[in-house]
């Protein structure tokens, strides 16, 4: 089908990866791939359910679409993502929407658009547990992008009380290592330099055949083996596994950056129950203890929110203190939405007051900013190796990039190029950047 199609990606580093699986997957199919919504025969919108703000946009970016059609009567809407999963009835229902897929029903993407020419809404959001996309290199479009997101779970068992993504996603099930190092090698064949490898909880991959046995440690071992010169990342590591063979083998390959994102959601136990979140805070800072000790210098983010059901003040100071404690170079802070259909939803009370959930997000991201500072400070005078990603938004003379710690980095860009490592001396900074020579 010679159709132009447009896609536009909300959410986690799984959607991004995701929206260019299916842009090859349509390819495939003879669709080709535009930047200008304008241009489209099909736009295709890929959704987030995390928290109810997320939701919101997507209502709101379909009123917009709404009008579009309004004007151009031939295109054709479609809603795919964590969100077409859950609210599959409510959006085939918007006028603006002819079709709907799931996070594991892609492949069926070309047959759902065919059936939306004969004037029908279709849907397809059947999980499929043997769906790991496998055999699907996702679409690259030849620009200067230099970093990858390689999905090697996909779903979540954990069913933490407030999430939607055990919902949204299904359950987990791991890629298998060779489909993974193909993807790497992939990437690093069109000039990538950095891979990110990407699951709810990274730390749960275990993929068996008849020649290995290969668990997380084991699998990132092998990709920093196989492709030396690629900067590799992972995100998430649920802290109730993340292991210590894990963290060795991070400190032992240069290439493995020294940054783990290691989401604790509250600081205190009554709280970190009621979630379903399986450790304990003494359990987190052992972790963090680990961590710091066998990865020198290591980049340390969480994400974190406050208000959850039964939240008192002193369950958030909690929080506070652990935040205080840990000293995160950087955190992701959200307030508590119910999602439909989990346990909170379900069996607890929403019952902090909207007034203190605000108060209390704006006191942490207070805070945080304080320790982001103050940690970036300590990195006045140090030399860091940066990935050249792009020119800085401030200046043309200037590029940024990021250090293996995971901090952005500005600096004059005269003599260097885009996608090489430089090595930067940082001379002043702010809570959010580090600037350098
Ligand atoms: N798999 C990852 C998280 C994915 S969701 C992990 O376990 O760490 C990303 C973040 O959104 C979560 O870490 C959590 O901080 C936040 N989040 C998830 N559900 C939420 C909700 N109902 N309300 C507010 N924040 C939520
Ligand atoms: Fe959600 Fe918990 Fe799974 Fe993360 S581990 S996706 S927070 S259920
Ligand atoms: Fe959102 Fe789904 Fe990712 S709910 S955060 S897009 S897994």
């Amino acid at each position: 089908m010679n159709k132009k199609v447009y896609i536009e990606t909300y959410g986690c580093q799984m959607n991004v990866a995701d929206s260019k699986s299916v842009l090859s997957i349509l390819q495939l199919e003879d669709f080709a791939s535009v930047t200008d919504v304008e241009e489209a025969d099909i736009i295709i919108i890929n959704t987030c359910s995390v928290r109810d703000n997320a939701e919101q946009k997507i209502w709101h970016r379909l009123d917009f679409l709404k009008g579009l059609k309004r004007r151009q009567k031939n295109i054709k809407v479609g809603i795919i993502g964590c969100m077409a999963q859950v609210n599959s009835d409510n959006l085939l229902k918007h006028v603006a929407v002819d079709f709907v897929a799931g996070p594991d029903a892609y492949r069926s993407l070309p047959e759902l658009i065919s059936k939306t020419y004969n004037n029908t809404k279709t849907s397809n959001v059947d999980f499929n547990i043997n769906e790991t996309y496998c055999g699907i290199e996702q679409y690259k479009n030849n620009t200067n992008e230099i970093s990858g997101f390689i999905p090697i779970t996909r779903g979540c068992n954990n069913f933490c009380s407030y999430c939607i993504v055990p919902y949204t996603r299904g359950r987990e099930r791991s890629s298998s290592y060779k489909d993974i190092i193909k993807s790497v090698l992939d990437f690093k064949n069109n000039n990538y330099k950095e891979i990110t490898l990407l699951g709810q909880n990274v730390n749960s991959y275990y993929f068996e055949d008849k020649n290995k046995k290969v668990d997380f440690p084991e699998l990132i071992k092998m990709v920093a083996e196989k492709a030396p010169e690629l900067r590799i990342r992972f995100t998430t590591s649920h802290p109730k596994d993340i292991s210590d063979r894990l963290i060795e083998t991070i400190a032992q390959y240069d290439n493995i950056c020294n940054h783990i994102h290691l989401p604790v959601q509250s600081g205190s136990n009554k709280i970190l129950k009621l979630m379903n979140r399986k450790y304990t805070r003494e359990w987190y800072l052992d972790r963090v203890n680990k961590i710091k000790s066998t990865i020198p210098n290591c980049g340390l983010s969480s994400d974190i929110f406050c208000g959850f059901s039964d939240e008192s003040e002193t369950d958030f100071e909690q929080t506070m203190d652990l935040i205080r404690t840990v000293k995160y170079d950087s955190a992701f802070m959200f307030k508590y939405s119910v999602r439909p259909g989990t346990f909170a939803a379900n069996k607890l009370i929403d019952n902090v007051p909207e007034k203190i959930k605000i108060k209390r997000l704006n006191n942490m991201i207070k805070v945080q900013n304080q320790i982001s500072l103050e940690n970036n400070k300590k990195d006045i005078g140090k030399s860091f190796e940066v990935l050249i990603e792009g020119k800085s938004k401030r200046s043309d003379k200037e590029y940024f990039g990021r250090t293996q710690q995971n901090k952005v980095v500005v600096f004059p860009s005269k003599g260097l190029k885009i996608n090489q490592l430089a090595i930067v001396n940082i001379k002043e900074v702010s809570s959010a950047t580090l600037k350098g020579e």
